[in-house]
């Protein structure tokens, strides 16, 4: 026990439920290099293991009886940081006000006395993630609506088309998508999408008819979502979904952003990541249909989280680790192929120095197999992704399928949010069998997707009742 020196006793006898005596302190953390995304509950162990190490935050006010002499601190293990430290949700849209308004309530609430007298509070917006839960729920349920009691679907196809619905409907929002018949999803998907090839890359004026049907097809959505825009406008109209969020947005300036940026930064941000999201969600199914027991595992969890045909929750998605860590595994073992970087320094690497302006490869397909990093490489092991073992945090960037630091994907968190959705609503509407046992790999420059034939067989479960 210590007592409480009379300076800063005073800060107590001076608060008044309206008056706090307390200070606060604001940080807004930019969670998109992290590499696996931001959770609160990896926040908060982080936190506690750090608060353990700084003695005044393990201590607690201890009054004295008839307040005969200033109140003591004790240090007596009563203290639980992990209580002290609590996961706020900030409404919609999750702005500048919205966090201006959050700070003012906490500001003048006083501190719990029977409590040490700090807290810390993570303000996360997870409105706009709950949203898209439940609409790619509804798209994957929608689309397989119409499917046959069963029948045979190449997987690369399904889903290439899935990941072209979910994103127009989460970012571009209802009005896009219910344009989005399969046939125009297919065009713009084969018209944007299949210009995507090195060639295009660095000559993306070449006179070839690909890239003129590129232009029309970029032409033709840009036009039709500068129409969105401007109804949505007249109608002052709110919407749950990624426009709304750029039709709202400011520089840092105040300005608002053109039609034209809102356009590039939908058209940038789906196609950034439909290709990819298709090819991981796909070998994700390859492996969980080519390896039973762990499927076994897969579908149980999904029975203890959504039985009796719950609907699916973000909270939900978050309880599937089994799953996660499928998907995981399938990322490791079919990364993208190459991450690029423009060497700006001259840098020296064991005997090698290499020069500014070259260009610097990194291939995760070679580095996710280290067997220094993960134990038998080549073999599917989703548990290797278990707290327990861990073994991704045996190094930085052990796994960089999404790439790393400054430029890691923006869309990871949607992208396992995506693969985790339409594997939940598939493996629980269908039983699911790999006809093609051999399922090789597709070489393209920017992703490595399973080749045709990738066939599945689906028969549709009986419902329990
Ligand atoms: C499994 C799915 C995905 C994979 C494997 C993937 C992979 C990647 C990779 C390797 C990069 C380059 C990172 C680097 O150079 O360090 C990247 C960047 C990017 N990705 Fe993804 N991605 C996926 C899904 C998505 C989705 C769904 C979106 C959008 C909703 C998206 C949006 C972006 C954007 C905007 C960038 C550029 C980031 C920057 O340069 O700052 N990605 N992604």
């Amino acid at each position: 026990m210590q007592r409480l020196r009379g300076a800063d006793a005073r800060f107590l006898y001076n608060e008044m439920p309206t008056q706090p005596m307390h200070t606060i302190k604001v940080l807004v953390l930019d969670p998109s290099t992290s590499r696996h995304g931001y959770t609160f509950e990896r926040l908060r162990d982080y936190l506690v293991e750090r608060v353990a190490r700084v003695e005044p935050l393990r201590r607690r006010l201890v009054p004295v009886p008839l307040s005969l002499f200033h109140p003591l601190w004790a240090n007596d293990g009563f203290v639980n940081p992990r209580r002290q430290i609590q996961c706020l949700q900030a409404a919609g849209p999750g702005g500048l006000r919205e966090l201006c308004e959050i700070v003012s309530r906490v500001a003048s609430r006083p501190l719990d006395r029977t409590r040490p007298l700090w807290e810390i509070l993570a303000l996360t917006d997870r409105s706009l993630l709950s949203a898209y839960a439940g609409f790619m729920e509804e798209e994957v349920k929608t689309y397989l609506q119409v499917w046959p009691k069963e029948g045979v679907v190449e997987l690369m196809q399904l889903l290439s088309e899935l990941t072209v619905f979910i994103p127009s409907r989460c970012l571009i929002g209802l009005e896009f998508r219910r344009h989005l018949s399969p046939d125009f999803a297919r065009i713009i998907y084969r018209d944007l999408a299949g210009s995507l090839n090195p060639l295009a890359i660095l000559l993306p004026g070449l006179p070839l008819p690909s890239l003129r049907r590129r232009d029309r097809a970029r032409r033709e959505v840009a036009a039709f979502i500068a129409q969105i825009v401007t109804d949505r406008r007249r109608r002052g109209a709110v919407d749950k979904d990624f426009l709304h969020i750029l039709m709202t947005a400011r520089y840092a300036d105040g300005t608002s952003l053109s039609d034209e940026h809102i356009t590039n930064n939908l058209i940038a941000l789906i196609f950034s990541g439909l290709h990819t999201t298709a090819a991981q969600g796909a070998w994700t199914g390859v492996e969980l249909l080519r390896h039973p027991a762990y499927l076994r595992r897969v579908l149980r969890e999904q029975d203890e989280i959504l039985g009796n045909g719950r609907a699916i929750t973000l909270e939900a998605v978050d309880a599937m680790v089994v799953l996660e860590r499928a998907v995981r595994e399938a990322e490791r073992l079919h990364p993208v192929p190459v991450l690029l970087r423009k060497v700006l320094r001259d840098f020296q690497y064991r005997d090698y120095t290499v020069p500014a302006g070259w260009l610097a490869i990194a291939s995760p397909g070679a580095s996710h197999l280290l067997p220094e990093l993960f134990t038998d490489p080549h073999r599917y092991d989703p548990d290797r992704f278990a707290p327990e073992r861990a073994e991704q945090r045996r190094a930085r960037f052990s796994i960089i399928s999404f790439g790393g630091g400054k430029h890691v994907c923006t869309g990871m968190t949607f992208a396992y949010l995506e693969i985790k959705v339409i594997w939940s609503v598939l493996l629980r509407e269908f039983e699911l069998r790999l006809l093609d046992a051999r399922v090789r790999p597709s070489q393209s420059s920017f992703w490595i997707a399973p080749r045709s034939p990738c066939r599945v067989a689906f028969r549709r479960r009986k419902r329990a009742g």
